[in-house]
């Protein structure tokens, strides 16, 4: 996209700048179904957002000069997406068999590979006394899994429990590994590079907390480095370049969701995910939810200059769906200079928070609904409960509703403290029920709308260059806190005076 598309946004956001969303809407009812879309049990509203088809027409333009459709057909293919490492990013190939491609069926084959070592490790845990897992990996390493175990994890009766360890304060390892019987507890260090200095901590404490490194597994791209660590070749499950951390939860990283929920459950995982990938490499971008979704996304950042992005799962086991989303997204698009290093001219990613269903109402939505930003939101809801309480769940899916309808309309009032100015827009992503398909299907839906949007900006969504600068300072400093070494920085050389004379 050319600064010339992004200002012909703006010029729609101007002429739209009067026209409220409940004026949108009572102007062209039938927004309400032309502005959604289903694919399989997933649907999702749009009416709601600030635009109306004039602008869209011109969104859509851009999806057309930008080669959505291309640039999806090319990620699926295992074209070079990110070129600063020089790497596809195969994450289809994890969960389907969509591309003709050679190397992309060469991935899809080792990646079935890999669930077949995974499945036979999972039936050799079964046949042991292992009741708890516990997973250290940090990042992608962590927040996927983490994400999906904690949403569809058994209320009752899982064969193992799954917990999850990934920050390298010693309190979390303590809070962990409390109230854990070492006998009957196994660990997977999940890491891609194997040299993360969290996991590989947290794995030390752990290896010692467990007497060795009997019970202990691995998944990484660097075998010589976890066997080094001292994980026996058989219990290491493999991990590759072509997959980038936050888009592997679909590779042997989700080996622990297979452990909480099962393999045909992950498998069930990876085959909505692969629906989805079907929906966005074949529909036309006016049927896409993908590109729906990137697009409005850049007109909610660079049309109405919307800072942040609130993310409110309405069902308490998607609680972690913010978080996860936060690395997908911001270390996806977190980025200032384009594809060719040239400085961009625009807006990339607002910063993404959120929290989870009602909680939320009584903390943070004050300021969304009378504060000086406007904060564009996705709202998630689940159709039907899998839980015995019928009136909980009416009441949490009023409040959606109620939610969605009273940002945007707002309401009069002549005291100004009491007025609602409204206008304030969102996206409805409502799942029939919430299942490992489903679950799959949404959480390939943010892969998706993730690689578009880098691809409307001119950006790469697949390096993480920006993380790396603190972790090398903090290496620096390592010997510096106990006194082996100085700070250069005269700020950070008076922090460590003052550590070093509490600790
Ligand atoms: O936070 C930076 C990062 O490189 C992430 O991209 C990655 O998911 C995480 O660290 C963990 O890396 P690894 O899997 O190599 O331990």
């Amino acid at each position: 996209m050319t600064a010339a598309d992004f200002d012909e946004l703006r010029i729609h956001a101007v002429r739209l700048s009067d026209a409220s969303l409940s004026r949108l809407v009572e102007d062209d009812p039938a927004r309400a179904s032309d502005f959604a879309l289903r694919v399989g049990p997933l649907y999702a509203s749009f009416a709601r957002q600030r635009y109306d088809r004039q602008a869209l027409e011109a969104l859509f333009a851009l999806a057309d000069n930008a080669d959505l459709a291309g640039a999806m057909r090319r990620l699926a293919d295992g074209a070079v997406v990110n070129p600063t490492e020089g790497r596809a990013a195969l994450h289809t190939a994890l969960r389907s068999d969509l591309s003709a491609a050679p190397g992309a069926k060469a991935s899809s084959a080792l990646a079935r590979e890999a669930r077949g070592a995974m499945a036979t490790l999972i039936d050799t845990l079964a046949a042991s006394d292992v009741t708890d897992i516990v997973s250290v990996g940090i990042g992608g390493s962590d927040l996927g899994p983490r994400l999906v175990v904690d949403a569809l994890s058994p209320v009752a009766g899982g064969r193992f429990r799954v917990h999850f360890l990934s920050n390298v304060d010693g309190s979390a390892a303590q809070r962990v590994l409390a109230g854990l019987d070492p006998s009957r507890t196994a660990a997977i260090l999940i890491s891609k590079t194997f040299g993360t200095q969290e996991t590989l901590l947290n794995g030390g404490i752990v290896r010692d907390w467990l007497g060795g490194g009997e019970r202990i597994y691995a998944v990484s791209a660097n075998i010589e480095r976890a066997e080094a660590f001292g994980v026996a070749r058989e219990r290491i499950l493999p991990m590759w370049d072509w997959v980038g951390g936050r888009y592997s939860l679909w590779s042997a990283v989700g080996y622990p969701i297979a452990l909480a929920i099962g393999m045909a459950g992950f498998e069930a995982l990876l085959a909505g995910a692969a629906d989805m990938d079907a929906h966005a490499l074949s529909a036309v971008p006016k049927h896409n939810l993908a590109v729906w979704h990137a697009l409005t996304a850049v007109w909610n950042r660079n049309a109405l200059g919307a800072a942040t992005q609130a993310v409110l799962p309405y069902d308490e086991r998607l609680k972690l769906l913010p978080n996860y989303l936060q690395q997908l997204v911001m270390e996806s698009l977190g980025k200032s200079v384009r594809l060719d290093g040239a400085e961009l001219r625009v807006q990339t990613v607002p910063v993404w928070w959120g929290g989870a269903g009602t909680d939320t109402q009584h903390s943070f939505f004050q300021a969304l609904h009378q504060g000086t930003q406007v904060v564009p939101a996705d709202f998630i809801g689940v159709v039907r409960n899998d839980h015995p309480h019928v009136q909980n769940h009416r009441a949490l899916l009023a409040n959606l509703l109620a939610q969605t309808e009273a940002l945007a309309n707002g309401q009069a009032n002549d005291d100004p403290h009491r007025a609602y100015a409204g206008n304030r827009p969102s996206t409805l992503l409502l799942l029939d029920a919430l299942t490992p398909q489903s679950l799959g299907m949404l959480i390939a839906l943010y892969e998706h709308s993730v690689y578009l949007q880098s691809v409307l900006w001119g950006i790469n969504a697949f390096d993480q260059f920006g993380v790396e600068l603190g972790k090398q300072v903090a290496s620096r400093l390592l010997p510096a806190l106990h006194g082996e070494a100085e700070a250069d920085d005269p700020v950070t050389q008076a922090l460590l005076a003052e550590i070093r004379q509490r600790a």
